[in-house]
């Protein structure tokens, strides 16, 4: 009996010694690893901000902290990974603000520039949505350059597909610009389309045809 009990109590203080090893190793692991998905991470925003048009230029910050709102940013391998992060965030502001645009149509009156102007937003954003809704996928086939168009879409698809989507964003932005009453609609589709714009720029390196 005796017995049994020492070797209960040995295996549990092997058992618990194991596990917190396994812990402590994956404690280093995380430590380790982690500064350097970061790295990662502010790599491709350096490229992006580098990339990005004259015209509303992304900055490596903003581009950094807008990639961030998905934990799944910090586990990204690779480009392809991180522009798959960044096509959800901006489908789901999008999507979030564009609740808000048919909120705010209940309340405009029938027939009025307002609702006329909110109604054209609402449509913009819901094809810049219908849009994403394509890329994503397209991002998730895509096998490279070497794949070639037989097993998957060719690199120039993707960047051409986010900034086709991105358009669609500004055309809101126009829609609302100087309209009273309409202000945070107005401010959001300015973020929104900083982010559109952010993701066209992560993905400059697709335009290459030698690269990817
Ligand atoms: C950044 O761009 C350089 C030069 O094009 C490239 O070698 C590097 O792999 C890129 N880094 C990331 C993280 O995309
Ligand atoms: C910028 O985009 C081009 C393709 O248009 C690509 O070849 C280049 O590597 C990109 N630069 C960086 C720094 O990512
Ligand atoms: C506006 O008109 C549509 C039909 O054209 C109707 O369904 C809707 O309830 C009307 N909204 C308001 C606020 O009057």
């Amino acid at each position: 009996m005796a017995i049994a009990w020492m070797t209960t109590i040995i295996s549990s203080t092997i058992i618990i010694m194991l596990f917190s090893s396994a812990t402590t190793a994956q404690t280093n692991n995380d430590n380790g690893g982690k500064p350097k998905r970061t790295h990662f991470i502010v790599e491709a925003c350096k490229n992006a901000s580098i990339n990005s048009s004259e015209y509303r230029h992304v900055t490596k910050e903003f581009c950094v902290s807008a990639l961030q709102q998905d934990k799944r940013s910090d586990e990204a391998k690779d480009l392809h990974d991180l522009a798959l992060v960044g096509v959800d965030i901006l489908k789901g502001h999008i999507i979030a603000a564009s609740g808000k645009v048919k909120e705010m149509m209940h309340s405009a009156k029938n027939g009025t520039s307002t609702a006329q102007r909110l109604r054209l937003c609402e449509m913009d954003y819901d094809a810049a949505v219908t849009i994403l809704k394509v890329c994503n996928p397209m991002l998730k086939d895509y096998r490279g350059p070497k794949g070639g168009e037989k097993v998957g879409p060719p690199s120039f698809y993707l960047p051409d597909c986010v900034d086709k989507a991105s358009g669609f964003v500004s055309y809101c932005e126009h829609e609302l610009v100087d309209m009273p009453g309409q202000e945070a609609l107005y401010k959001e589709s300015i973020e929104l389309g900083k982010l559109g714009d952010l993701n066209v720029a992560l993905m400059q390196p697709y335009w290459d045809f030698t690269q990817n």
